[in-house]
């Protein structure tokens, strides 16, 4: 290995052929999951109207390896083993002595890590005889990973999109259709829920949590041919996403370097996680210590400002409710907010592993963000998606910090996705047009008002 070397690449063979489930060396991340309308404990049986039995078996695993049906192994060929880079012109460009490397989903069709688990999804829908599939998008990056694997296993596939990004992010719509996905500005007059906003305000820009109770409303009453699919948050999409940190395992070790910090930024927490985990699992089971940092937007502060709750899943309450981290299902975030990240919660495993001090967290401000992903693209060439951008803010920081404490510091960040389809929010940032927005305490207090008061048995609770 010369020390010169860029990139650290795997070959076909090199795939991993298990994903890793965190809850297999940390049970207690599996919390209860509760009916949204009796807030009892729910059975495998009423999850399956939304999911097929074998991601519900998956959600409630306690085995520590899952095999890859070989099936979605050879899918996941077209993309992966995802290229690990280190950052050597970004690394000059600060004058930092520390190492800086990172894992690039861009690779992916799609743009990003969404595709690891929707191919997935579709795959363990298809063998289970579902008819077509329905989920939500906001800025359209998973709704474009879903309506792919659709397409590879000859499944249908109906898009709530997020209204705000349906009119302001047009490309990505297209790219749905182009895999033959059909895609619906969301709230719609198509389903009861949809209905019921567009009377209070014909105007409303949507949200997710409102796109996922149309999503959710349209599989409930298919009378069993449509499923639903989410793109992060639940146990199984996290184990899947576990193909990132085990490749990063692999590449490091070629790299013949070891992280003393892992980043990524989290909306629902999967891309995180997927980096994460893995390196969790070492710093448990082999006794290492590396620092896992999640980072959120201001705009969004789940983890550094929400409350640690049971939530709704959804705006409608019609998802089930879940032990999390929350800002309040009726969040609506800021118009101003151009980076994406815009979901109330965050992955139940996530929220148990920052509570017991596993992860850290930070939020940082928009401006901040955008800066590094110029800073970003001009050192390395790759337009991050806004999403991205946070970690690599946070890589940054580090780098800086390491700098000015003279150390050699190795940090490695996740490049979850590029940005080409983000060209709107990159005009916005170089024409001045954004600002930093912090979401307002009295907001946070005044939207967990809400909250379903959950009273469950002691054995329940402790589960
Ligand atoms: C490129 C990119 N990164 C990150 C995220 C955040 O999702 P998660 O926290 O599930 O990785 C999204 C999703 O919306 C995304 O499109």
């Amino acid at each position: 290995m010369t020390s010169t070397q860029t990139k650290f690449l795997l070959n076909d063979s090199d795939l991993p052929k298990q994903w890793y489930n965190i809850a297999g060396d940390v049970p207690e991340v599996l919390t209860p999951v509760l009916h949204p309308q009796t807030l009892e404990p729910i059975t495998p049986e009423f999850l399956n109207v939304l999911f097929p039995m074998e991601l519900i078996m998956q959600e409630i695993s306690t085995d520590r390896y899952i095999d890859i049906p070989e099936e979605i192994q050879e899918v996941y060929k077209l993309y992966r083993p995802t290229p690990l880079i280190r950052a050597r012109r970004l690394e000059k460009a600060l004058g930092t002595p520390a190492h800086i490397y990172y894992n690039y989903e861009g690779v992916s069709p799609s743009g990003s890590h969404k595709p690891n688990t929707a191919i997935a999804q579709a795959y363990y829908n298809k063998m289970e005889g579902t008819k077509a599939l329905t989920t939500e998008t906001g800025a359209g990056q998973w709704g474009s990973a879903l309506s792919m694997a659709g397409n590879f296993f000859d499944l249908p596939v109906e898009v709530y999109m997020v209204r705000v990004s349906y009119d302001l992010k047009p490309y990505r719509r297209v790219l749905m259709e182009t895999f033959g996905a059909q895609v619906y500005p969301s709230p719609t007059p198509h389903t009861d829920y949809g209905r019921s906003i567009l009377e209070k305000d014909p105007d409303t820009p949507g949200s997710l949590g409102i796109a996922i109770s149309e999503a959710v409303e349209a599989a409930v009453k298919s009378n069993g041919q449509k499923k639903y699919s989410l793109g992060s948050v639940l146990n199984h999409v996290l184990t899947h996403q576990s193909v990132i940190g085990e490749e990063a395992l692999k590449q490091m070790d070629m790299a013949g370097e070891y992280p003393d910090v892992v980043i990524g930024c989290v909306g629902g927490g999967s891309n995180f996680s997927g980096i994460a985990y893995p390196f969790l699992r070492e710093n448990l089971r082999n006794g290492v210590k590396t620092r896992l940092l999640a980072v959120e937007p201001q705009a969004t502060p789940t983890l550094t400002k929400g409350l640690y709750a049971f939530d709704y899943g959804d705006t409608a309450r019609m998802a089930p409710v879940i032990k999390m981290f929350t800002l309040g299902h009726t969040f609506i975030p800021a118009p101003i907010h151009a980076g994406g990240l815009r979901y109330h919660g965050m992955a139940p495993s996530l929220c148990t592993l920052f509570d017991e001090g596993h992860i850290d967290a930070v939020a940082v401000p928009q401006i901040p963000t955008f800066e590094a992903a110029l800073q970003f693209t001009r050192a390395e060439g790759i337009l991050p998606a806004p999403e991205s951008a946070l970690a690599i803010r946070v890589a940054i920081d580090e780098a800086l910090d390491a700098k000015e404490k003279g150390e050699e510091r190795i940090i490695l960040f996740n490049l979850s996705g590029h940005g080409n389809f983000d060209l709107s929010s990159y005009q916005l940032y170089m024409a001045d047009k954004l600002e930093n927005y912090a979401y307002p305490e009295e907001k946070i207090k005044a939207a967990l008002e809400d909250l379903p008061r959950v009273n469950l048995a002691p054995a329940a609770a402790a589960d």
